[in-house]
C-alpha cells in the first residue's frame, strides 16, 4: 500500500490537497472496504493506539463512523461528551485537549460548532511538541474533510468499483444543490472535486450561493459555475449532491418557505429526467425528507447513494486514521 508520499500529521482542510494525495486515500480506502467484507472485519493496524473523539456538536453518523473505524483498526477509543464533561465546570477546550494528551492520546477527532477549533487544538499540540494528529470532523461552516473524502470515494467507486481513482472524476458533471453558503460539506467538496478535474455546478436560491463565494474556489483543474435555478445544474449531470438546509446557521429567514424551496430546488423523480440516465443522488445526512429530496428518490437504491455514502464513510475514515498513524501493513 502506497504510504510513502503521505506526510500529513493533521487533516484540517482539503484546501491544499493534491490529486496524488486523494489517490492515496482512495486506494487505501478500497483496501479497507475489502477488510470490511471479511468474516472478521478487523485488522490489528492501530493496536495499542488511543484515539479520542471530541464532538462538541451533535452528530450521529460522523461520530459513530469514526468510532467504528477506530475499532475496526483495533485502536482504543475514548468518546468525549461535552454535556457530561468538565467543560460545564468552566474548563477550556485546550485544557480538555491537554487532559487527553496526558492520557496518551495518539489522534484526536474534533468537531465543533465554531470554525477553527480543530486548527487551534492542532497548533497548541504542535507547540507543545506532541506527536498527536488532529482530524477535523466538521468545524462551523469552514470544513468537513472526511465527509468530502467519503463523497469522493463514493463517486469514484460508482464509476469503477474495482479501482476508485481521481482520474474518473475528470470532466464529470457534478451538481451541488442546496444551502451551499452555510455548508462546510460543500466547501470541502469544492476543493476536492475541482482538484480532481470535475465540472461542478452549484444551484441554490441567491440567498444561499453567490458568485464571489464560488470564485474563492476557482482552480486550474476543474470548472465551477453558479446557477440560481435548478434545471441548468441538473442538465446532463452525472452526480447530484444535495445539502441540508442549515437552519441552525441561518442568521435570518433566507427562504420564503420550505415548501417553496422544495418546489424550486427539491430533487424529485421527474426532475432527474434532466440528468444523465446513469445519474446518482447523494446527501451527507441528516436529510429533511420532502425538502432537499423526495422520499421516493432517497429510498430508491437504484438512484440514491445515501446509504453507500455511510458505508464508504467507515472505510475512508479507517484510511485516514491509518495514514495519519503512519500506517504499515493492512492485512
Ligand atoms: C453534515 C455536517 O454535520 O456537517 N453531516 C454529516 O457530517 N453527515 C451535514 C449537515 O449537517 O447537514
Amino acid at each position: 500500500m502506497a504510504t510513502t508520499e503521505w506526510n500529513r500529521r493533521h487533516i484540517l482542510s482539503l484546501e491544499d490537497f493534491t490529486a496524488a494525495e486523494y489517490d492515496i486515500i482512495l486506494q487505501t480506502a478500497a483496501s479497507f472496504r475489502e477488510v470490511l467484507t471479511r468474516r472478521t472485519r478487523k485488522v490489528p493496524t492501530l493496536q495499542g493506539r488511543l484515539i479520542t473523539n471530541m464532538f462538541f456538536e451533535p452528530s450521529t453518523r460522523t461520530r459513530s463512523s469514526f468510532e467504528l473505524a477506530a475499532k475496526r483498526l483495533s485502536a482504543d477509543v475514548l468518546n468525549f461528551a461535552p454535556g457530561t464533561s468538565s467543560l460545564t465546570k468552566g474548563e477550556t477546550i485546550l485544557d480538555t485537549a491537554k487532559t487527553y494528551l496526558a492520557m496518551g492520546t495518539d489522534m484526536m477527532v474534533v468537531r465543533h460548532q465554531q470554525s477553527g477549533v480543530p486548527q487551534t487544538i492542532a497548533w497548541e499540540l504542535d507547540r507543545l511538541g506532541a506527536q498527536v494528529g488532529v482530524l477535523n470532523a466538521g468545524d462551523g461552516l469552514h470544513a468537513h474533510p472526511s465527509q468530502a473524502l467519503l463523497d469522493l470515494f463514493t463517486i469514484a467507486q460508482h464509476f469503477d468499483p474495482d479501482a476508485p481513482r481521481t482520474a474518473l472524476l475528470a470532466g464529470k458533471k457534478i451538481a451541488i444543490v442546496g444551502d451551499i453558503v452555510h455548508s462546510r460539506v460543500a466547501r470541502s467538496n469544492l476543493w476536492s472535486l475541482t482538484a480532481c478535474g470535475a465540472d461542478v455546478h452549484l444551484a441554490a436560491p441567491p440567498t444561499l450561493v453567490s458568485k464571489p463565494f464560488a470564485d474563492a474556489f476557482a482552480s486550474e483543474s476543474g470548472s465551477l459555475s453558479v446557477h440560481w435555478q435548478l434545471e441548468p445544474a441538473l442538465e446532463n449531470a452525472d452526480i447530484v449532491m444535495t445539502l441540508r438546509l442549515q437552519k441552525e446557521r441561518m442568521s435570518s429567514n433566507l427562504l420564503p418557505s420550505l415548501r417553496e424551496y422544495h418546489q424550486q430546488f427539491g430533487i424529485t423523480r421527474d426532475r432527474l429526467a434532466l440528468c444523465q440516465p446513469h445519474a446518482r443522488i447523494m446527501h451527507p445526512g441528516p436529510v429533511n425528507r420532502g425538502v432537499e429530496l423526495s422520499s421516493e428518490v432517497m429510498d430508491d437504491a437504484r438512484i440514491s447513494l445515501v446509504q453507500t455514502q455511510v458505508t464508504s464513510g467507515v472505510a475512508v475514515r479507517m484510511a485516514l486514521l491509518y495514514l495519519m498513524g503512519g500506517g504499515k501493513s493492512v492485512a
